[in-house]
């Protein structure tokens, strides 16, 4: 496997080529890793590779041109390019499977603001490595390398790798060494006990237990329901001792016609859901829902990530305000009427998005909008005492 890592930091990747298993995939030829600097293919006279957005706005965005010719460079039929980006789909385990596979990959790390969009045209997958922002797409492609690479085969044992947590949708069972008793911390019995059989029923139950406490989300995918109502696992019953495990993927139930709710892996693994017959659900359509008697169950992250949106769009919709007062320093009533609007801003995010938004989000947005404010003000009478030294000034002569 080849993977071509397209940078305008290739030394980020020096000490990551040089150490523990990757330093070993390369010197053993089982991966060749290679990062591409693409300012060296810039056209331009002082090399640059970024230049200010369109329509105006904060911060620099990558140009096509250097990274088009870079990536045109390096690809063959069997190349697939790939953009990290925070707006792409969530890298996973499976995901790692799917591009171990592969010959040649190219990944592109974005910097700054981002990139200009009509690079996306040859990328073939555009992957996040997570909901945040980080200021550059290195380190995602150093987790895609490392998830990667040690799934290649050859690199580490299958077992290792086969037993990590995800495969199966499971995560991985408890592990202990020596000694057996650490400051009164014993090791469980059955790991000492040479049987097995049993030591592999415990890993498996411990699996299913910690991945029900840790990540039911993942759990609710595997376990099904039969006919007789037993939960199943990998068509094994699930024991007693893990019998609350919850279900939230039913199956063998006829739909209603009355409420659909969709499988999202983003959102949950519900498919069908009759209200009646299902214990713990209450569900109540509105009369008017756009799309019918459907409904939508979506992660409180999910609502969390809108809502900061809808906020941050208003906080903007504010800024200009405060810009467009400042920009006129004759409007006598521009500063009571920007002030108010902040004052009914922040009531309106407190009484409407509150309870969406989480304590911490609300405190960082009401900071955020009191800054706004005590900037404008400063800069709203250190324009007025210009203004009145000026007037003054001319009054004199
Ligand atoms: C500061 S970020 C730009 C973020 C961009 N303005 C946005 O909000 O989508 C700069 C670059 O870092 C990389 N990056 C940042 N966070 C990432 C994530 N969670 N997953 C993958 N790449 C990420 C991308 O290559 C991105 O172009």
């Amino acid at each position: 496997m080849k993977i071509d890592i397209l940078t305008i930091f290739p030394e980020m990747f020096s000490s990551f080529k040089g150490e523990s298993i990757i330093k070993r995939a390369i010197e053993n030829k089982k991966v060749e890793i290679n990062t591409c600097n693409f300012r060296n293919f810039a056209k331009n006279k002082h090399k640059k590779v970024d230049d200010t957005p369109y329509g105006g706005g904060s911060g620099m965005v990558l140009m096509c041109q250097p990274i088009f010719d870079a990536v045109e460079s390096l690809k063959t039929p069997k190349s697939k390019v790939i953009l990290l980006s925070p707006q792409g789909k969530t890298f996973t385990q499976k995901k790692a499977y799917e591009l171990a596979k592969e010959e040649h990959l190219i990944f592109i790390c974005g910097h700054y603001e981002g990139f200009d969009e009509r690079i996306k045209t040859i990328c073939d997958e555009e992957i996040s490595i997570g909901d945040y922002v980080l200021t550059g797409g290195e380190l995602p492609a150093m987790v895609l390398t490392d998830a990667i690479v040690r799934l290649v085969p050859g690199v580490i044992e299958e077992e290792s790798h086969v037993k990590d947590s995800f495969n199966d949708g499971l995560l991985d069972y408890p592990t202990y060494t020596k000694p057996r008793n650490y400051n009164g911390l014993e090791v469980p019995e059955v790991l000492l006990s040479g049987d097995h059989k049993k030591i592999d029923e415990w890993r498996y139950n411990e699996q299913l237990k910690v991945t029900n406490e840790k990540r039911p989300d993942l759990l609710a995918h595997k376990v099904k329901l039969n006919k007789e109502g037993i939960k199943k696992h990998k068509n094994k019953i699930i024991t007693d001792e893990i019998k609350n495990i919850k279900v939230t993927e039913i199956k063998n139930v006829k739909p209603t016609g009355k409420y659909k709710v969709f499988k999202d892996d983003k959102i949950i693994a519900i498919t069908m859901l009759n209200c009646k017959n299902i214990k713990g659900y209450k569900l109540r359509g509105k009369s008017k829902t756009k799309s019918g008697n459907t409904i939508l169950i979506v992660k409180a992250m999910f609502i969390e990530k809108i809502a900061l949106k809808n906020v941050m769009k208003k906080i903007n919709v504010l800024n200009y305000r405060f810009n467009l007062a400042l920009s006129d320093p004759d409007d006598d009533d521009a500063t009571g009427r920007v002030l108010g609007e902040a004052e009914m801003l922040k009531a309106m995010i407190i009484s409407s998005y509150a309870s969406y938004l989480g304590n911490e989000n609300l405190d960082k947005i009401i900071k955020n909008i009191n800054y706004l404010v005590s900037e404008f003000v400063k800069a709203r009478t250190l324009q007025q005492s210009i203004v009145s030294d000026k007037n003054i000034e001319t009054r004199r002569r």
